[in-house]
């Protein structure tokens, strides 16, 4: 497995992540993962040369900061924990986000509601420090906190030990600029996958020239990507998946173009040895600029599989003719 630093923090991860979204379960995601198992994939993607997994307080409400911190129990020195802060659902301080799963979810990244996340994230999680913590999404009006102070707040944890490092997520080119601006921000957690390439235009290039790890987010593109999700699977209402304002690769008509690309790809496959998944997860992680991919992961065999991506390197020419048909199916959005 390939690992790579997050930037000048000394601290290196294996390009390849286990996201723990979907262990956190609820309706989003549908069937409802059981926790003994999404324990057993955590084991899987550790004993397969993982060692980062990507997790936050929102999902599931707390339930998959509390499945990592029991599987993680006496490996954690060997573990890069990332978690984050910023969506808040304990009161109405920060700026109103969404209703989800019966809770009332803010934005907000006041320091004083950051103290208190960082404790349940740690006591969540059977641990004294988190490695990564990232601001989940950027503050926005009406309750928008200054990044500055958000970046001091995150500063001080670091100085007390309760944090290794400082990331951001969602943000925009701009807000990424402020922030790392404010000090010792490493990471950026942006969403993309070789259907979503919006940041390759100007966020990768600086990520790069400035040392910045960049942590793909839905790399797999919640599935699609691996070929599994055929035109007969259908979501619930309540999915994040039937979300296709936010995710319109999923409308049939776009699932059916997808679907045929990946088909073309058998003698990629064959020739690498590797399933879709694989050979996605090693396009992705061989974009310049982009440094790790999280793989949303529900069960062992996903998680085996998925940790075998960050093995395979594709050659230049088999990443351009990839490259090169992901552009022939143009945007959705
Ligand atoms: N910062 C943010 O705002 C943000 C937002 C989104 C995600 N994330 C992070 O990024 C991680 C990954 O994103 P994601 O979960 O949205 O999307 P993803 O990694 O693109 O897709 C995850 C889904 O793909 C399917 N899958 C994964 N590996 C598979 C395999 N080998 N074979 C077949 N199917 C497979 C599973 O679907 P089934 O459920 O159908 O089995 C899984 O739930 C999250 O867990 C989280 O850590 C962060």
């Amino acid at each position: 497995m390939k690992c790579r630093e997050f930037g000048a923090s000394g601290i290196k991860a294996s390009v390849v992540g286990l996201g723990a979204w979907v262990i956190g379960g609820g309706v989003g995601w549908g069937e409802e993962p059981d926790d003994n198992e999404s324990i057993r994939a955590i084991h899987a993607a550790l004993d397969a040369g993982v060692d980062l997994i990507d997790t936050a307080p929102v999902y599931g409400y707390g339930r998959s900061e509390r499945v990592v911190g029991i599987a993680i129990k006496g490996r954690r020195e060997k573990v890069v924990v990332a978690t984050k802060c910023g969506l808040w659902w304990d009161d109405c301080r920060g700026s109103f986000f969404l209703e989800y799963d019966g809770k009332r979810v803010y934005r907000s990244l006041r320091p004083d509601t950051i103290r208190i996340e960082i404790e349940s994230s740690l006591k969540r999680l059977s641990t004294d420090y988190i490695d990564l913590y990232q601001t989940h999404w950027p503050a926005v009006d009406p309750e928008k906190t200054p990044i500055a102070e958000t970046i001091d707040c995150l500063l001080e944890l670091k100085k007390e030990g309760k944090i290794r490092a400082i990331g951001v997520s969602n943000t925009s080119f701009e807000e990424l600029k402020e922030n790392i601006a404010c000090g010792e921000v490493v990471t950026l957690q942006p969403r993309y996958s070789m259907l979503c390439r919006e940041i390759e235009k100007e966020i990768l290039p600086y990520c790069m020239s400035n040392n910045i790890a960049t942590l793909a987010y839905s790399p797999l593109e919640q599935g699609l990507l691996t070929g599994k999700v055929g035109m007969d699977r259908v979501f619930g209402p309540d999915e994040w998946r039937s979300n296709t304002d936010w995710n319109p690769w999923f409308k049939p008509e776009n699932r059916v173009r997808v679907l045929a690309m990946l088909e073309t790809w058998k003698d990629l496959t064959a020739a690498y040895g590797c399933t879709l998944a694989q050979l996605v997860i090693a396009w992705t992680v061989a974009q310049p600029g982009l440094t790790h991919a999280l793989c949303g992961t529900r069960g062992v065999s996903q998680a085996v599989e998925n940790a075998d991506g960050g093995r395979i390197d594709i050659t230049a020419e088999d990443l351009t003719r990839i490259t090169r048909d992901v552009d022939a199916l143009g945007s959705p959005w």
